[in-house]
C-alpha cells in the first residue's frame, strides 16, 4: 500500500494564515508591523535561496523585512555590532543569522548567535530559549522541529505514548525535536553516527524523523510498516550532465519508503515549507511578547 503524503504546502498555508491574522491584529492594536532582520554573511547559494524565501514570506504576510548582506570576509566584531544595533532597533522584533557562516567565522558561531537578544531570537537557538524549551516553559522554538511537531498534530498523527526515533543530533533539528516530542509524551530515542545497529532501532519507530544530511540514508528496510516518516534532509545530488542542476532529495529513499510507511513527507515540498511558516509565527510571537 502507498503511504499518505504529507504535503508541506497544505500545513504551511494554515500556519502562515494564522501568522497573517496575528500580524494584522498587532497593526490594529498597536499600529506596529512585526519586523524581521536576516543577516547573511557571504554568498552560499543555498542560503541565498532560503533568505529570499524568508523575505518573500514576510512581504506576503504583512511582516516588515530587512535583509542585511555582509561581505564574506566580515569580522566577528562587525557582525556583533550589527546585531547590537538590531537588538536596540524598535522596528525589528526578530533577528536571524543565516547558517552556515563562512568557514573563518565558524569558531565564533556560538558567540554571534548568543549575542542576539533572547526575546528577538526567532531561531530559538539562544541558551535562554533552549533552556526554556527543555523545561517545557514558553519559548521561541526552533522553526524546523516545531514545524514538524505542529504538522504531526494537524495531520492527526498520534504522538502520546508512541515510539519516536530521531536520526541526527544537531542543535538545529535533532536535539530540539527530541525535547518537543518528549513534551508530547512520546517515548523518544535519538540516534547518531555512533549508534550500533541503527536499522534495528529505526524499525521500532512509530514516528521516524530523519535529519542526517545524507541523501537517501534511510532505506525502506529501516522503516516499520505503517510508520510516519518525517524527512528533514535537503540534499542536492550531483547533476546528471555537466552544467545541469542536480536533483533535490531528502535523507529518506522516498519512492521505496512510500511502500512501507503509513505517512511520509516529500522532498522538496515537505518540511522545508514549514520552516519558513514557523519562522513567520515566531516573528509574530516575538512582536506580541515585546509589545504586550
Ligand atoms: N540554515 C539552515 N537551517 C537554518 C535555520 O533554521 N536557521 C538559520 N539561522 N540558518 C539555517
Amino acid at each position: 500500500m502507498s503511504a499518505r503524503i504529507l504535503e508541506g504546502k497544505v500545513f504551511a498555508g494554515q500556519f502562515k494564515e494564522d501568522a497573517r491574522k496575528r500580524a494584522a491584529a498587532l497593526k490594529e492594536k498597536y499600529g506596529v508591523q512585526p519586523g524581521l532582520a536576516v543577516i547573511i554573511v557571504g554568498h552560499d547559494p543555498a542560503s541565498e535561496v532560503y533568505v529570499r524565501n524568508k523575505h518573500k514570506a514576510c512581504e506576503e504576510l504583512g511582516i516588515y523585512s530587512e535583509v542585511i548582506e555582509m561581505a564574506e570576509d566580515s569580522s566577528k566584531e562587525e557582525i556583533l555590532a550589527r546585531i547590537d544595533s538590531l537588538n536596540k532597533d524598535a522596528k525589528i522584533h526578530g533577528i536571524l543569522v543565516q547558517l552556515p557562516l563562512p568557514k573563518a567565522l565558524r569558531s565564533s558561531e556560538e558567540e554571534i548567535l548568543d549575542s542576539i537578544d533572547p526575546v528577538k531570537d526567532v531561531d530559538g537557538f539562544h541558551p535562554v530559549n533552549v533552556g526554556r524549551m527543555v523545561k517545557g516553559e514558553e519559548a521561541l522554538l526552533p522553526c524546523t522541529p516545531h514545524g514538524c511537531l505542529k504538522m504531526l498534530e494537524l495531520a492527526g498523527i498520534e504522538i502520546e505514548g508512541k515510539k519516536a526515533v530521531v536520526v541526527g543530533r544537531s542543535n538545529i533539528v535533532g536535539k530540539p525535536m527530541l525535547h518537543l516530542l518528549l513534551a508530547r509524551n512520546a517515548t523518544v530515542t535519538i540516534c547518531h553516527s555512533r549508534t550500533e545497529n541503527l536499522p534495528a532501532v529505526t524499525r521500532e519507530a512509530d514516528i521516524l524523523v530523519a535529519a542526517v544530511g545524507c541523501p537517501k540514508f534511510i532505506t525502506a528496510d529501516m522503516v516499520k510498516e505503517g510508520a510516519t516518516v518525517i524527512d528533514v534532509g535537503i540534499n542536492r545530488l550531483p547533476p546528471a550532465e555537466p552544467g545541469a542542476k542536480g536533483k533535490l532529495v531528502g535523507d529518506v529513499d522516498f519512492e521505496a519508503a512510500l511502500e512501507v510507511a503509513g505517512a511520509i513527507t516529500p522532498v522538496p515540498g515537505g518540511v522545508g515549507l514549514l520552516t519558513v511558516a514557523m519562522l513567520m509565527e515566531n516573528v509574530v510571537q516575538a512582536a506580541e511578547m515585546q509589545l504586550a
